[in-house]
């Protein structure tokens, strides 16, 4: 028998109210299937017992399914798209799973790490698992922890999930419902996010696996901690407890984007209109948090300037685009404080026991917030009582909770699965964390930093403009569609660009793809370039200390050997044209500001190659938003 275990990273939602539960959950499904496409599927309490359908493939799959045989009538319900890692995305590995007695239905994210001990106790009691999930095993033990004699009534249920997830290992979120309580939906949550979402009409209740899951309804969020057990109850609100059943109240917060930011608004793809709001994000980002003084004020930053004039040594940990704006800070960091800065991979950094102590700050970039990795290094980071601040997209999420202070990007929500405006709003982001550090440390004068404000504050502008001269970069797009592989160069912090374009290219149109340091290439890179072979290259910007000339040196070398140039520079820089083949003009900006505009041509041009293959750029294969696994 095959034994997997499936669906990792998924979209959940659970919902009780007055309306209809199958239109509530199918659109908060919707908005969620950035978080997997792997299979989709819902469960309703109705007057006859559960109703469920559920279809592997993409959401649409089950749509059709339902739109042959729609779903009795209900107002409470669960739905789920899942994201699976092992095993077939086939249909009875689809979630919702539903118990022995056809009273439990269940959705899970995350991974039950001792579900084979536990399906094999399951199989010694005569229950039939009709699936290869872990996730069916909650269901069977929700149904035979349920006792009917437990009161008050109204916490039956959830006193069967208490009870068993103090017998799961793992990382988990269930959403749960039971014939028996038509009014309720029981949460819980360990290493796997979850948000409850508070109805403007009465008795209304959301829980969503982030809160676009419900956003179109409300924007009234509450935060749920580690092992901990929520209940949504038409008539008696939301109880949370913990795994002991002692009751916690969570922290209320407000979402301060709207249902329509998470909408397509007309554009064919997300990520088209995601590149389009790049100007927005930063500006968001940037708002109020540059004083007329040129001060740096960060008010969600609670560390004291002590605390800041303490630290000895910064680590950056992210996770993919993440980690690209970590290593562009890493520059902005180190030669505006002098404080020594390293970019770790999040998957790696606490498998080789980095030195860290109480000196040590700890920046953690994730724009879900919810990214396994980053979570795990930043617990580690804060084992060794590093301090640890997180720059982060998502409000509520679990990265910025644990941190001891945090910097929100505001960027909006962000739902294709490439990252576009999330890495413009980190780099943003980075840019006054790092003046914030200089100010507080001393290392830079007040009108030094008043003047790269001034810099900062034109970026949305430059951002707009660079927009404007897309259709160049879009034609070049087209005409590398069939190109099998497509390199990248950059120098300083042209080369986390140049990773950064490659992942675009990778991630989206399935063409190989790689970003090199552009000193690297005679080290072993340059063999890979034949006749007619793409290279984009960036250009940095002339001046003291600046790499121009080693650069263009680098481009002269790759055409010399047959290269294609396309080649991004600065406004005015025409001294590379005679060895491109395309020259890309950007907005002229500061050398470290650089990055928020040449990664632009970078996104526009994996989003058109992908776009001219056939691809789906929204959802591209084997990917989820949000990677909460390691
Ligand atoms: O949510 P996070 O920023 O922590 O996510 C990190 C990466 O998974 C993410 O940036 C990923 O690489 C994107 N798909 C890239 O476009």
């Amino acid at each position: 028998m095959l034994v997997t275990t499936l669906g990792r990273m998924c979209g959940i939602i659970g919902y009780v109210g007055a309306s209809s539960a199958e239109d509530v959950v199918l659109a908060g499904l919707r908005r969620m299937e950035y978080r997997g496409y792997d299979s989709a599927g819902i469960a309703l309490v109705t007057a006859d017992g559960l109703a469920i359908a559920k279809k592997a493939g993409k959401l649409a799959n089950l749509e059709k399914v339902l739109a042959d045989q729609p779903l009795p009538p209900a107002t409470t319900g669960v739905g789920h798209t899942r994201w699976a890692t092992h095993g077939p995305p086939v249909d009875r590995n689809a979630h919702p799973h539903i118990s022995d007695d056809g009273k439990v239905a269940v959705v899970h994210n995350g991974i039950i790490e001792n579900f084979a001990a536990l399906r094999s106790e399951l199989e010694r009691q005569g229950v039939e698992l009709s699936s290869d999930t872990d996730t069916e095993v909650v269901a069977h033990l929700l149904a035979g922890a349920y006792d009917s004699s437990t009161e008050p009534a109204t916490d039956r249920f959830a006193a069967a999930m208490r009870a068993v997830c103090l017998r799961l290992e793992g990382a988990f979120t269930l959403v749960a419902i039971h014939t028996d309580h038509p009014g309720q939906v029981v949460g819980a949550r360990r290493n796997s996010p979850l948000v409850a979402g508070i109805g403007e009409g009465a008795g209304e209740y959301f829980l969503g696996s982030d809160v676009s899951a419900f956003i179109a309804h409300t924007r009234d969020a509450l935060e749920l901690g580690q092992d901990q057990v929520v209940t949504l109850d038409v008539e008696h609100g939301i109880a949370v407890t913990d795994l002991a059943g002692t009751s916690l109240q969570p922290r209320r917060f407000h979402v301060d984007w709207s249902a329509a930011a998470a909408e397509k608004g007309g554009y064919p793809w997300f990520m088209l209109k995601e590149i389009d709001e790049q100007p927005a994000a930063i500006a968001d980002t940037l708002r109020g948090r540059l004083a007329d003084t040129g001060q740096i004020v960060l008010d969600e930053v609670r560390l004291s300037d002590e605390d800041l004039r303490d630290i000895d040594k910064v680590f950056i940990v992210a996770c993919g685009t993440s980690n690209h704006a970590a290593m562009v800070s890493k520059y902005a960091i180190e030669h505006w404080t002098r404080l020594p800065c390293e970019v770790e991979l999040a998957s790696e950094f606490r498998y080789r026991d980095p030195v860290l102590d109480r000196s040590t700050l700890v920046i953690a970039i994730s724009q879900s917030g919810e990214t396994m990795d980053t979570l795990m290094a930043l617990r580690h980071a804060k084992d060794q009582r590093a301090r640890v601040l997180a720059i982060c997209n998502t409000n509520g999420s679990t990265i910025p909770r644990e941190s001891d202070a945090v910097l929100y990007t505001r960027a909006g929500p962000e739902v294709a699965v490439a990252s576009t405006k999330a890495f413009l709003a980190q780099l943003a982001a980075c840019y006054l964390v790092a003046l914030y550090l200089a100010q507080a440390r001393g290392t830079k004068y007040a009108d030094e930093i008043a003047t790269i404000v001034a810099q900062l504050n034109k970026l949305p502008d430059a951002v707009a403009e660079t927009l404007g001269r897309m259709d160049q970069v879009r034609a070049i797009g087209r005409e590398l569609a069939k190109e099998p592989t497509i390199l990248f160069v950059g120098r300083h912090v042209g080369y986390p660009v140049a990773l950064e374009g490659a992942l675009k290219l990778k991630e989206l149109a399935y063409i190989h793809a790689e970003g090199f340091a552009a000193g690297e290439l005679k080290h072993g890179y340059i063999s890979l370039i034949e006749q007619g072979t793409p290279v984009v290259a960036v250009v940095p910007a002339r001046g003291r200390n600046s790499v121009h000339s080693k650069v263009i040196s680098n481009i002269q070398e790759i055409r010399a050997r047959g290269a294609k140039t396309i080649v991004i520079a600065a406004d005015g820089d025409d001294e590379v044209a005679p060895y491109a083949d395309h020259l890309i003009h950007v907005p002229k900006t500061p050398t470290l500001l650089a990055p928020v505009l040449t990664t632009i041509p970078m996104q526009v041009l994996a989003c058109e190659i992908a776009d001219t293959r056939g691809l789906d750029v929204d959802q591209p294969r084997n990917l989820a938003k949000s990677v909460t696994v390691e």
